[in-house]
Formats: structure tokens, C-alpha cells, sequence
């Protein structure tokens, strides 16, 4: 087994981060996650003050060196040498990291550094667009979704669990607005790719997803 890439695509809180991490440890591959780099520019964006200005955003990008290190379950983020992955899932991030991500510069950058991370291979790639652009060869590409009122569900108890006072209605329609903007965008919007595995995951436990995507893997990927 060699060089082999997992792609996993979705809307927001289609539960791609968890199921991808729990694959990528079950299978002992690398966890890309392509979305905590589009939070990170953000991040830097806002603390810049320049979030809704392309053209600075584009020369903040330039040049720019975003890393991942994911160890015992969490992706630690670096831009530039620098740790900042405790800024990114703040819901000012939430807020306007999918404008960032519309922006077609910041996109062909960062998928540049996701295609040079994943030539080492073995590696789980999660993120909208990693089926279709970043790794339109993956050796298995598989596109969660789940309804509206789940994933909001979902992202609503991941803001408690973590302490950040929000409301059920706020989250849902952040989440629908997300949605709008990662659909409708020019650049890669969300799409299903082709030979893409669906799985509609709102009456899913994490683990019968885990046991349909593993059941799947087997059959493309011998595995112990
Ligand atoms: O998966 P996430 O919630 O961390 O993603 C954050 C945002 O970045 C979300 O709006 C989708 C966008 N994104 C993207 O456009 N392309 C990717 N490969 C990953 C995430």
C-alpha cells in the first residue's frame, strides 16, 4: 500500500472533521485538513483588519507558509513557523471564512500547499473541493451530507461543549448562509465528484458512519 490518498468533501457540519480523523488514526494516515488553512488566513486577515479587501488579502497570502502537524487528534496549524490554532474556530472565524475561501488567489495557494502535502500520500484529505480540485485522482473520494437543521444541530453543541455562548438560530443561519456563498462561489464551489461515495449522515451515529466508510475503504484499500 503506497502513496494512497482519501478524499472526504461536504457542506459545513456534514461531519467530515471527525469521521476524517477517526479514519485517518484507524488507518494510521495523515489527516489533512484544508479547512483549519482557510480559517487560519482568516484569522490572520481579521487581526490585520483587512478581511474584507481581496487585494490585501491576496499580498497577505503571497508568500505565505501554512502547516499542518496533527498529532493525537488535533491538527495543530503554523503559518509562517507561528502556532495558531486556537484562533481558528472562534465564530468570528466562523463568520467570514467562507468569504476568504471565495477568493480565488487564496484558493490557488493553498491548494497548491494542500497537492504538495498530499505527494507524501497515505493521507486522509478533508474539505470542500479536495474530491474535485485538490485531488480529483484520490484512490476514494466520499461526499457527506446531512440536512440543514442537523448540521446545525451539531455545530450548536460543538460551541457549548467548548464554552462559547451562541444560539440555535444564529448557528442555523450562519450555516445556510455558508452554504449560499460555498455553493454559489465561481471558484470550486461545493459539487459531488464524480465516482464520489454519498453518505447522508443525519440519522447517522458517528460510529455507523465510521463502519460505512470503513466498509467502503476495504473494498478499494486492503488494510490490517
Ligand atoms: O471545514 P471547515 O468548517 O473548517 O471549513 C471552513 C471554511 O472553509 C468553509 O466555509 C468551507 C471552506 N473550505 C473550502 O472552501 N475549501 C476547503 N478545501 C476547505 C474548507
Amino acid at each position: 500500500m503506497s502513496k494512497i490518498i482519501i478524499a472526504i468533501d461536504g457542506p459545513a457540519g456534514s461531519g467530515k472533521s471527525t469521521i476524517a480523523k477517526m479514519v485517518a488514526e484507524r488507518l494510521n494516515f495523515t489527516y489533512l485538513d484544508t479547512g483549519a488553512m482557510y480559517r487560519a488566513i482568516t484569522y490572520l486577515a481579521l487581526q490585520a483588519g483587512i478581511v474584507d479587501d481581496e487585494k490585501e488579502v491576496n499580498k497577505l497570502v503571497e508568500g505565505l507558509d501554512v502547516t499542518l502537524n496533527f498529532e493525537n487528534g488535533l491538527t495543530h496549524v503554523f503559518v509562517d513557523g507561528i502556532e495558531v490554532t486556537e484562533h481558528i474556530r472562534t465564530p468570528e472565524v466562523n463568520s467570514k471564512v467562507s468569504e476568504i475561501a471565495a477568493m480565488p488567489f487564496v484558493r490557488k495557494e493553498l491548494v497548491r500547499m494542500q497537492q504538495s502535502m498530499g505527494k507524501v500520500g497515505n493521507v486522509v484529505a478533508e474539505g470542500r473541493d479536495t474530491t474535485t480540485v485538490v485531488f480529483p485522482n484520490a484512490d476514494l473520494k466520499i461526499y457527506l451530507d446531512a440536512t440543514v437543521d442537523v448540521r446545525a444541530e451539531r455545530r450548536y453543541k460543538e460551541y457549548l461543549e467548548k464554552g462559547v455562548p451562541v444560539n440555535l438560530d444564529e448557528v442555523t443561519e450562519n450555516i445556510r448562509k455558508r452554504d449560499r456563498i460555498d455553493s454559489g462561489r465561481e471558484a470550486s464551489p461545493l459539487l459531488v465528484a464524480e465516482n464520489a461515495i454519498e453518505v447522508d449522515t443525519s440519522n447517522l451515529t458517528v460510529d455507523e458512519e465510521f463502519e460505512i466508510l470503513i466498509e467502503n475503504i476495504k473494498k478499494k484499500i486492503n488494510f490490517n
